[in-house]
């Protein structure tokens, strides 16, 4: 049944010359259909790369609105409508624009994990693997870092030269994951690395053996010597792992550690959007658009 609809997707993503790109939270099922798979950073620099003019976001909206500013020419559709990323919608460019004015000076760094609308008032953007680099490379001293606050302390933490002002934004899914939980997990997996994503909260990161982006992770954990991991981001990473490396052994750092948005999109939703049955074509307004794609085209030269 499921190789019969992915072979179904295969065959009309050819005929449509569509180009399916996948977060590292999807299933097995949809990763395996996909053109690429990455993190948010990978992501977008693929999007604006792939010359198909079709591409299916097996992912969150501000996925694909990414794809959208980048690449305007191209006809987008998030696979799923309601899989949307809650931290993205958590701070408005009203609330930004007022927060700027309190810190004149400031660059805006905003994570990708928001809004087209947001980004229109950011400076630069920045994803869990291009933060630090593009932190440290701005001429800016001083930065307002949002929304994530735990991102935006990790970042603090490695780029002391720079003063930051954070807000407090987050990733509901990484956040409520206690310093207590990893200590835990530590002790009943002694022999195990402890890689977290920088959602996480400081005394969760202080815990870590690694910390980094989706595909950092996997890629820490693909190069490491090392056999037995306990893995601090969305539980697909451990399942993605282990079908990777049986020879290795992967643990939940919490069974809590669902993204339930990610887990919206399903593989029928792909073949749907295929069709042209499902899915959204994403739209923004052009001036929104072009706003927007400043700070994400600077993160790419800055970041690459
Ligand atoms: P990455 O950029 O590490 O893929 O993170 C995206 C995300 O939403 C993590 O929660
Ligand atoms: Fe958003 Fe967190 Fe889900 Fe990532 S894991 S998409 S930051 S809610």
């Amino acid at each position: 049944m499921i190789k019969d609809m992915q072979a179904e997707i295969l065959r009309l993503k050819e005929q449509k010359n569509a180009c399916i790109l996948a977060h590292s939270y999807m299933s097995e099922d949809i990763t395996e259909i996909a053109d690429f798979t990455g993190d948010s950073y990978a992501l977008a620099v693929k999007a604006k790369q792939d010359p198909r003019s079709l591409v299916i976001m097996c992912g969150v909206r501000f996925m694909a609105e990414t794809v959208k500013i980048l690449s305007p020419s191209k006809k987008v559709i998030l696979a799923n409508p309601a899989a949307g990323c809650p931290m993205a919608e958590q701070m408005d460019a009203e609330l930004i624009t007022e927060v700027k004015k309190r810190y004149p000076g400031y660059a805006v760094v905003a994570y990708i994990n928001t809004t087209a609308q947001l980004k229109t008032v950011a400076d630069y953007c920045v994803t869990s693997s291009s933060a630090v680099k593009i932190c440290r490379a701005i001429p800016e001293k001083n930065i307002l870092f949002i929304p994530d606050i735990n991102l935006g302390s990790y970042v603090q933490r490695l780029v002391p030269e720079k003063n930051f002002k954070l807000l407090s934004g987050g990733c509901p899914t990484h956040a409520r994951i206690t310093p207590q939980e990893a200590q835990a997990a530590k002790k009943a997996h002694p022999d195990a690395l402890l890689l977290v994503h920088p959602e996480c909260v400081a005394g969760v990161c202080r815990e870590a053996d690694y910390i980094g982006s989706t595909s950092g992770i996997m890629e820490f954990a693909a190069k490491s010597p090392k056999r037995e991991f306990i893995i601090g981001t969305e539980n697909s990473i451990v399942q993605h792992l282990s079908f990777a490396f049986p020879q290795k052994r992967f643990y939940p750092l919490s069974k809590d550690l669902v993204c339930h948005n990610m887990k919206l999109v399903t593989l029928p939703d792909v073949l749907a959007a295929l069709k042209g049955e499902g899915g959204e074509d994403v739209v923004l307004d052009e001036p929104t658009r072009s706003a927007a794609a400043v700070c994400i085209e600077r993160m790419i030269a800055l970041g690459g």
